[in-house]
C-alpha cells in the first residue's frame, strides 16, 4: 500500500525538512509505486537533495533535469540570466546543469562547458540546441570562436574554501566540491574567467559572474586588471549579486 500523504509529510517534518507538505505532494506526483515512495522519502530524510530526487528544478519558468550529483540551479542565478540576455554567440563556462544557457533561449548560438562529467550528461539533456564540451572553462572551445563571443556567462564556483563546512548538508554532501569551492577567497575560478575572457569577446563583448556581495569589489577590481570595464548589479530580493566586464569596442 503506498503511504499516505499525511504520513510521509510527518517523516519528512520529522527530519526537518521545512516545506514537508509540498515536498511531500512532490515525491509522491513522482513515485511510481509504493516500494519507489518508499525509497524516494528514505532518500530524502537522509538528506539527498529535492531537487535531485525529482529529477528536475524550476528555474527561469522552466523545468531543468538535474541528476544526482550535479549543482542544483539556485533562484538567485535568475539575475545572472537576465543581466546575460542580449548576446547573440553566448559562452557559458561552468554550465552545470545547463540552466542558464536553457533560459537565454534556444536562438542564441550556445556553447556550454563543465568539467563534471555528470554536468555534461544533464547539460546537453538540457541543451539539445547548444554544443556542450567536457572540460577545463575556455579549453574545449572551438578555435575560431575567438573574438566573436557576445556574452560569457560563468556561474563559477564561488564558495572561500574555509566556508565550505558551513553549507548546509544537502550542497556539502550532494553537490560536488568542485561545484562549490572557489579557493581562498573564492574567486579562483572568477580570476581565471575574467583572465581568458579578452581572447575570446567580441569587440564590446561582455563576461558575468555571480558573487557574494563580499567579493563583489575584489571582482570588480579583477575585471579592471583585465582591461575590462566593470559594472556590479544587485537584487535584494533575490539575494544576488552579478559583476560583469565589458570588452574594449570597435
Ligand atoms: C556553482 S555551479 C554552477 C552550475 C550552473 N551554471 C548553475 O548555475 O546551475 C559551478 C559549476 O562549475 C563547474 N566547474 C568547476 N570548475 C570548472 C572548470 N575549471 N571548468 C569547467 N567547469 C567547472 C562545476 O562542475 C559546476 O557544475
Amino acid at each position: 500500500m503506498i503511504p499516505g500523504e499525511s504520513t510521509v509529510v510527518s517523516r519528512l517534518r520529522a527530519a526537518g525538512c521545512v516545506f514537508a507538505e509540498d515536498e511531500a505532494a512532490l515525491l509522491i506526483g513522482a513515485a511510481g509505486s509504493a516500494g519507489e515512495l518508499a525509497d524516494l522519502v528514505a532518500r530524502r530524510v537522509g538528506g539527498e537533495p529535492l531537487e535531485q530526487l525529482l529529477g528536475w528544478v524550476e528555474f527561469c519558468g522552466l523545468r531543468i533535469a538535474v541528476e544526482p550529483g550535479v549543482f542544483v540551479p539556485r533562484r538567485r542565478t535568475e539575475l545572472l540570466v537576465r543581466e546575460a540576455r542580449g548576446g547573440r554567440v553566448v559562452v557559458d563556462l561552468c554550465c552545470g546543469s545547463g540552466a542558464v544557457g536553457a533560459a537565454l533561449g534556444a536562438d542564441v548560438e550556445l556553447y556550454a562547458v563543465d568539467i563534471e562529467p555528470a554536468a555534461v550528461r544533464c547539460a546537453r539533456r538540457n541543451l539539445p540546441h547548444a554544443h556542450v564540451y567536457e572540460g577545463d572553462l575556455f579549453a574545449p572551445l572551438p578555435g575560431d570562436l575567438r573574438g566573436r563571443v557576445d556574452v560569457l556567462v560563468a556561474n563559477v564556483p564561488y564558495v572561500p574554501t574555509a566556508e565550505i563546512p558551513l553549507l548546509p548538508p544537502e550542497a556539502r554532501l550532494h553537490e560536488p566540491r568542485r561545484a562549490l569551492d572557489g579557493g581562498a577567497d573564492g574567486l579562483d575560478v572568477a580570476r581565471r574567467v575574467a583572465g581568458g575572457a579578452l581572447d575570446w569577446l567580441a569587440p564590446g563583448g561582455r563576461v558575468l559572474v555571480e558573487t557574494s556581495t563580499a567579493q563583489a569589489p575584489i571582482a570588480v577590481d579583477v575585471m579592471a586588471r583585465n582591461g575590462l570595464t566593470p559594472a556590479v548589479t544587485t537584487d535584494d530580493e533575490l539575494g544576488a549579486t552579478v559583476v560583469s566586464g565589458r570588452a574594449p569596442g570597435r
